[in-house]
């Protein structure tokens, strides 16, 4: 990762940590686990293309593990929120050594994940939005159309950190602390329906836990 990445990652932290939700880019760790799913799709089956939904790719540390799995006809749709990180996603996807290759094959929507538009169809979704900073409708917004847009085999992963939201709930008050349980009931009830299996991952800062949701068939 280099310095620029982190540079452009942390200016937006300060004004805007609430939707930006890290202190920096995740992990290449962190990155991996997230486009596992991809990635073990593609040990099984080289050719057929796939469709891949990206929600929130900041700077991108996501979107190079989701690429390096690519194959030559896949279509990546990232929704990114942030008017910063799309612009400089727009310049890596030209010049890094990882981006550029499939760079034909990425579509950058500046726009938040709940306007993904209806009966559009993915086989893997990857969602790094913060939902932990987020109350009930909005993470309610965000996950039923990125996982009603998965298809029936398909594999949707989310991460978030572990520890801080936690601690944010145990010492919150009055109405802010109503918001933070309603928020977590919302995110449970998602984990129950359709979660598969999680995975810790330590190497990050801060350490997260990954979220494998699927296959969809009696979602
Ligand atoms: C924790 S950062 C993760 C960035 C990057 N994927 C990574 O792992 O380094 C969360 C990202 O989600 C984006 N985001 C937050 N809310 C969003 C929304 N509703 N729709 C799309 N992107 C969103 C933020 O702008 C930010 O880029």
């Amino acid at each position: 990762m280099s310095i620029s990445e982190r540079f452009a990652f942390f200016s937006q932290v300060r004004g805007n940590f609430e939707e930006t939700g890290g202190i920096q880019p995740s992990s290449r760790y962190l990155a991996e686990a997230m486009a596992e799913p991809l990635r073990r799709f593609r040990i099984t089956d080289a050719i057929t293309p796939v469709r891949i939904l990206e929600i929130g790719p900041g700077t991108g540390a996501i979107t190079r593990a989701i690429c390096t799995c690519m194959g030559p006809q896949d279509e990546l749709d990232c929704y990114e929120i942030n008017e910063e990180f799309v612009r400089y996603l727009v310049g890596a996807i030209q010049k890094d050594e990882v981006l550029a290759p499939v760079a034909e094959q990425i579509c950058i929507h500046h726009a938040p994940a709940q306007e993904l538009a209806k009966g559009d169809r993915f086989d893997f979704a990857i969602c790094s939005a913060p939902l932990n900073n987020f109350d009930a409708a909005t993470i309610h917004a965000i996950l039923e159309p990125m996982l009603a847009a998965v298809t029936g085999q398909g594999t949707a992963t989310l991460f978030e950190y572990i520890f801080f939201p936690a601690l944010r709930r145990t010492f919150a008050q009055g109405v802010l602390r109503t918001q933070l349980r309603e928020a977590q009931s919302e995110k449970s009830q998602w984990l129950t329906r359709c979660g598969r299996s999680s995975m810790l991952v330590l190497r990050n800062l801060p350490p997260a836990r990954v979220h494998e949701f699927g296959p969809f068939i009696d979602y």
